[in-house]
C-alpha cells in the first residue's frame, strides 16, 4: 500500500496523515493548533497510535465516510493550498491498521462546546469501499472541539533519519505557530513549543487556470457545471477567461458559444483543450498562496537547530502549467552541524516534511545543480555540497506536483527547478558573505595570537641589543603590542 511499504514507514505515514489533517483543519478554522501525538508499544511489533487536535472536529454524519471510505475528502477538487489534496490519507491509515491487526479505528469528534462528543469504532468494508460502523455513541469529552484518532497497527519504531521523531521535528520547524506534544514508544515526552502566535496567511481558493486542466477534468467540469452555455462555462468556471478570450477559444475549437456544456462530446472537449493551448491567457492570480515567510523560517530554524549562521529567502510567486507556486529556501551553517558530511536537506511541500525519495525530488536535483563552491561549500561533481550546512527548501502551491500518490518527491518541472535554484543562489550569496567574513576574522585572530606569543621575546631581544632596563623593556613591548593590535583593527 502507498506509503506503507515497510513497518517503519507505516508508523510514520500513519502519524503524518493524521497530523497533516489536523494542521489543515486548524488552519481552516483559524485556530492555533495544539496537537498531541502518543505512540505506545504493545509488544510483538504492535503499536497504538493516538493523535489529538483542537480543530473544528467533524460533523457526526461525515465521520464514518472520512475515516472508513477511501477517496473521500473535501480538498480534492479545491484549487487551494493545503497539506491534503487526494482524500486518501487518513482512510489508508485506517485500512493499514485493519489489515495488520483486525482492530477498528477509534474516533472521537466534537464540533462545539455546546454539542456532545461522538465516539465511533469503524472498519472499512473493503469490498464496497464503505464504512462498517461497529460502535456509535455519545461520550463526554472535556474539550471545546477537535478530533482524537486511535489506531492499532503492526509497525517498527526507530529514531534517526526518516523517523517519526524527525518528521515531527521538521513539522515544528515549518509550523512555528504549532504547539506539539509527542510521547514516543519509550515513554519520553518531547515538547515543541509555539514560537509565534501569528497564524499563517489564509490561503485563498482560486478557480482552475485553463493551462492546468487535463482532458478528464475538463469533461467532468463540463458535466457538472451550472453554466447554461459554453461561453458562460469558460468564463465562470476558470480563472482568467474574459468574454474575449472565451470567444477566441471557442472560435478556434469551431464550437458555438451558446451550446449547452452538458451536451459536449469527448472529441469536442478535446477540441477545446487544443484551442486553449493555442490561446494566450493571462497567468493565474498568485495571491492565493501562503508561504512561511523569511522571518518565520529563521525562527523555526533557530528553535530546533544550533548553528552559527542562518539565512532565508522567499521568492515571489511563479506559475507552472497554470498552477501558482512559490519557493522558499533557508540555510543553517556551522554550530553543531557535522562538518565532514554532505549537507543535510530538509524538503517541504505545503509545510509538510518530505522524508522519502530524496534523490528523485526536484529540490535535490536543484541543489546538486547549484555551484556551491562559489558559496564557500565543497562539492564533488554531481553530488550534494559538503560541509556543516542544513538546506531547507519549501514549495507551496495550490497543487503540488508530486511524482506519485504517496506524496514524497516533487516532479521536475523546469519552472520549479528554476525558482528553487534562484532561491538557493540568493541564500548561497548570503552564506558566502558570512563564510568569507568568518575566515578573515579567524585569520586575524590567529595573527593576534602569534603577536601575543612572540612579542615578549622581541622585548627581551631589544633589551639586550639596546641595553634597556626592565621598565624600558616592558614599555617598549607595550608600545609594540599597541601598534600591532591597532594595525590589526585597521
Ligand atoms: N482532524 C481533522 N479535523 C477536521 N477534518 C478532518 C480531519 N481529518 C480529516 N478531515 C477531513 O477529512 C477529509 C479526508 O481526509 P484525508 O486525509 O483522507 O484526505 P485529504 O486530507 O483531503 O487528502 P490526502 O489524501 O492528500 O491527505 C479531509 O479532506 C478533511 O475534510
Ligand atoms: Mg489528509
Amino acid at each position: 500500500m502507498l506509503g506503507f511499504d515497510n513497518p517503519k514507514k507505516a508508523l510514520l505515514t500513519t502519524v503524518k496523515e493524521a497530523v497533516d489533517n489536523s494542521l489543515d483543519a486548524c488552519q481552516e478554522m483559524r485556530v492555533l493548533p495544539e496537537i498531541k501525538v502518543e505512540i505506545e508499544f504493545l509488544g510483538n511489533d504492535r503499536f497504538q497510535v493516538s493523535i489529538e487536535d483542537n480543530g473544528p472536529g467533524i460533523i457526526k454524519q461525515q465521520i464514518p465516510n472520512i475515516f472508513a471510505k477511501l477517496l473521500y475528502g473535501s480538498k480534492f477538487h479545491a484549487m487551494k493550498q493545503s497539506r491534503g489534496q487526494q482524500g486518501i490519507g487518513i482512510s489508508a491509515a485506517v485500512l493499514y491498521s485493519q489489515l495488520t491487526t483486525g482492530k477498528p479505528a477509534k474516533i472521537i469528534s466534537k464540533i462545539s462546546p455546546r454539542s456532545p462528543a461522538h465516539y465511533y469504532e469503524l472498519n472499512i468494508d473493503t469490498r464496497n469501499n464503505a464504512p462498517d460502523i461497529i460502535k456509535d455513541e455519545e461520550v463526554k469529552w472535556d474539550k471545546d472541539s477537535g478530533i482524537k484518532i486511535e489506531l492499532e497497527l503492526e509497525a517498527q519504531y526507530q529514531k534517526g533519519k526518516r523517523s517519526i521523531d524527525e518528521y515531527l521535528k521538521q513539522t515544528a520547524i515549518v509550523n512555528p505557530h504549532l504547539h506539539l506534544v509527542y510521547i514516543n514508544p519509550e515513554k519520553e515526552k518531547i515538547e515543541y513549543p509555539r514560537v509565534t502566535n501569528e497564524q499563517p496567511k489564509e490561503p485563498k481558493e482560486i478557480k482552475p487556470h485553463p493551462y492546468g486542466v487535463e482532458l478528464g477534468i475538463l469533461i467532468r467540469m463540463l458535466k457538472t457545471t451550472t453554466a447554461r452555455t459554453l461561453q458562460a462555462f469558460l468564463m465562470q468556471d476558470f480563472s482568467r477567461i474574459s468574454s474575449k478570450v472565451a470567444k477566441e477559444i471557442l472560435e478556434k475549437a469551431n464550437l458555438q458559444p451558446n451550446i449547452k456544456p452538458h451536451s459536449l462530446s469527448r472529441l469536442e472537449a478535446e477540441h477545446i483543450m487544443n484551442s486553449i493551448k493555442q490561446t494566450k491567457i493571462m497567468a493565474p492570480p498568485t495571491d492565493c498562496l501562503s508561504p512561511i515567510g523569511q522571518d518565520l523560517i529563521l525562527k523555526g530554524f533557530k528553535k530546533e537547530i544550533n548553528a552559527d549562521f542562518y539565512c532565508s529567502t522567499t521568492r515571489p510567486p511563479s506559475v507552472y502549467r497554470g498552477m501558482p507556486f512559490q519557493i522558499e529556501v533557508g540555510i543553517a551553517y556551522g554550530g553543531n552541524i557535522p562538518s565532514d558530511e554532505l549537507a543535510e536537506i530538509l524538503r517541504f511541500a505545503n509545510r509538510v516534511p518530505l522524508l522519502y525519495e530524496q534523490s528523485a525530488c526536484a529540490t535535490t536535483k536543484s541543489i546538486i545543480n547549484t555551484a556551491w563552491r562559489n558559496y564557500g561549500l565543497q562539492q564533488s561533481r554531481g553530488a550534494l555540497p559538503q560541509g556543516p550546512a542544513i538546506i531547507l527548501v519549501h514549495i507551496c502551491s495550490i497543487w503540488v506536483p508530486y511524482t506519485s500518490e504517496s506524496k514524497e518527491a516533487i516532479a521536475s518541472y523546469p519552472e520549479i527547478i528554476k525558482e528553487i535554484k534562484l532561491a538557493l543562489q540568493e541564500c548561497g550569496r548570503k552564506l558566502s558573505l558570512f563564510i568569507r567574513r568568518r575566515r578573515i576574522a579567524e585569520n586575524e585572530a590567529q595573527k593576534k595570537s602569534y603577536i601575543e606569543k612572540y612579542l615578549p621575546h622581541v622585548g627581551i631581544a631589544l633589551k639586550e641589543l639596546l641595553d634597556l632596563n626592565n621598565a624600558e623593556q616592558s614599555k617598549i613591548t607595550e608600545i609594540l603590542k599597541d601598534i600591532l593590535e591597532k594595525g590589526h583593527e585597521r
